[in-house]
């Protein structure tokens, strides 16, 4: 209660926004309660009220006034092809604002696959050569969260951690966050039993299915993804793609949108 807030300067590059809608929905803790008491979100266009130069003022304030004690978390990431110009943000390419907010920086959140590894504005042939922020910010730690979006509360446990040790967490050597990636879907899945035991689903209509069997040999990529969707959920901790009927198409991995077909069958 008596530390003072860190300074979040919070980027969108190409990206969907989703992340940002992941973000607002965690429930523990309550994303109400980071932003207002934990951190202190100086800049993030599309939570913030402020716009236009007024906003972009703000960069250069934090920038100044806390060199080296604020977080950059960015969402989505730049397109370099064509000296950067299909991302225009305050009339600048973004990735000019990338690398300045991140010069001054304490660390690198990567939000989401976008961020972490390109994702779908980066699938074959990318035009706008979409690229991920570690492969432009290179002097910076970055830790990773990917997922398409990432669960909201592996975000918020990720800005907790960082409060509250005042340390990264332990990353893997890719840059994810040991606590939340250090698994397969696979590793934690309710199906796993029947994945064990041999019994499949054939088709997302039969009775295999409708009796919860494994959903492998519907494309689930549940054995080769890292992510907590099996063990923390979502929405609170109700639910996950797999407990719907759907396999994972590992959105969290690198590549994912390339590596199709998500359905088998
Ligand atoms: Fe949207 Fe996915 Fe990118 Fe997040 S990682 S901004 S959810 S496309
Ligand atoms: Fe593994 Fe997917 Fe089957 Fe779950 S549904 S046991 S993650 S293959
Ligand atoms: Fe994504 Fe697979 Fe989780 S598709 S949301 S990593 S179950």
């Amino acid at each position: 209660e008596t530390k003072p807030r860190i300074p979040v300067l919070w980027l969108h590059g190409l990206e969907c926004t989703c992340c940002s809608e992941s973000f607002i929905r965690s429930a523990h803790p309550l994303a109400r309660d980071v932003v207002l008491s934990m951190i202190s979100l100086d800049y993030d266009d599309t939570l913030m009220a402020s716009a236009g130069h007024q906003a972009e003022a703000i960069l250069d304030d934090i920038r100044r006034e806390y060199k080296g004690r604020y977080i950059a978390a960015i969402e989505g990431n730049p397109p370099l092809a064509e000296d950067g110009m299909y991302c225009i943000i305050g009339g600048r390419p973004f990735v000019e604002q990338l690398r300045e907010v991140c010069a001054d920086a304490m660390a690198v959140i990567s939000w989401g696959s976008c961020a972490s590894w390109g994702c779908v504005q980066a699938a074959k042939p990318n035009p706008t050569q979409a690229t991920p922020v570690d492969k432009v910010i290179t002097d910076k730690p970055i830790i990773k969260v990917p997922g398409c979006p990432p669960i909201a509360e592996v975000m918020t446990g990720v800005v907790s951690y960082l409060l509250t040790f005042d340390r990264l967490p332990s990353l893997d050597r890719q840059g994810r966050p040991l606590m939340f990636y250090g698994q397969r879907i696979h590793d934690k899945c309710y199906r796993r039993g029947h994945f064990d035991a041999g019994q499949f689903a054939e088709a997302f209509d039969d009775d295999g299915a409708r009796r919860g069997h494994c959903l492998y040999k519907l494309g689930c990529r549940g054995p080769t993804t890292y992510n907590a969707c099996s063990t923390v959920r979502w929405n609170g901790g109700v639910s996950f793609p797999i407990a719907s009927g759907h396999g994972c198409i590992g959105c969290s991995e690198d590549g994912f949108w390339d590596n199709g077909p998500f359905y088998k069958r």
